[in-house]
């Protein structure tokens, strides 16, 4: 795939078959995605695969935290009050929101069916393999910024091999349990899960297309 066609088709999979992606396809995906750039080559990230026993087991315990409504403690809180987004980014977020719940046929006020598809998130959305990205708690602004990168790369890679991947926030949203079933210390800080599998080509929820604002309206030239 040229990258530009990948740029464009690129989305977030959210339905996947309950099927492992073979390891050399992982690493394939992952020993590309290093290549990204990162400040002075600092290389911050780490990364966590998790498959087979594992994943049922990350997804067991924070599926039960989610379903009981634990509201969790990420290591980089999440800015999920709506108080604390700009007007611009509020309707974004609200535009893409009604865009995944009118695919779905989910009224906006179904609280349970929201339930229900917020949850699917500490699932993989049904995919057997997921990516964990994070760093050292001595790292700052930039590592966040690289690890983006390695993020993209990821996604990007994924895409091209006909795979589906989503990054997700919530999948770090209980960082404590991740540490202890990967055995790390305290000091390693999750900043983001990718789910990351073959996913369903006919599901509505992996045939959603977000906008963008028009290019006018993001860039502004100073000649
Ligand atoms: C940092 C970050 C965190 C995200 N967390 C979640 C998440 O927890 N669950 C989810 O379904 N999507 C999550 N997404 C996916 C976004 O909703 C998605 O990228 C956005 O709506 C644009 O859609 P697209 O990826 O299909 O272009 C996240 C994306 C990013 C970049």
């Amino acid at each position: 795939m040229e990258l530009f066609e990948a740029l464009l088709t690129r989305r977030s999979k959210r339905d996947f078959e309950d099927k492992p992606v073979p390891k050399e396809t992982i690493d394939k995906i992952l020993a590309a995605s290093l290549r990204a750039p990162s400040w002075a080559n600092s290389q911050p990230w780490e990364i966590a695969v998790s498959t087979g026993k594992t994943s049922e087991f990350i997804k067991k315990r924070i599926y039960k935290l989610a379903s009981e409504d634990d509201p969790g403690n990420p290591d980089f809180p999440m800015p999920v009050s709506s108080v604390s987004w700009p007007d611009k980014q509020n309707a974004n977020m609200f535009e893409m929101g009604k865009l995944l719940y009118e695919s779905l046929d989910i009224l906006r006020d179904d609280v349970a069916k929201r339930k229900e598809i917020a949850l699917y998130n500490y699932n993989f959305f049904g995919s057997q393999t997921a990516v964990f990205i994070y760093m050292d708690e001595k790292l700052g602004h930039y590592s966040i910024l690289d690890s983006g990168m390695l993020i993209q790369n990821i996604l990007l890679a994924a895409h091209d091999l006909g795979l589906g991947a989503c990054p997700q926030a919530y999948l770090v949203a209980y960082p404590d349990e991740l540490r202890e079933i990967f055995n790390l210390p305290e000091s390693k800080k999750f900043l983001l899960g990718i789910s990351i599998g073959f996913y369903k080509k006919d599901s509505a929820a992996n045939n959603i297309k977000t906008s963008r604002v028009e290019l006018r309206d993001a860039v502004k030239y100073y000649d």
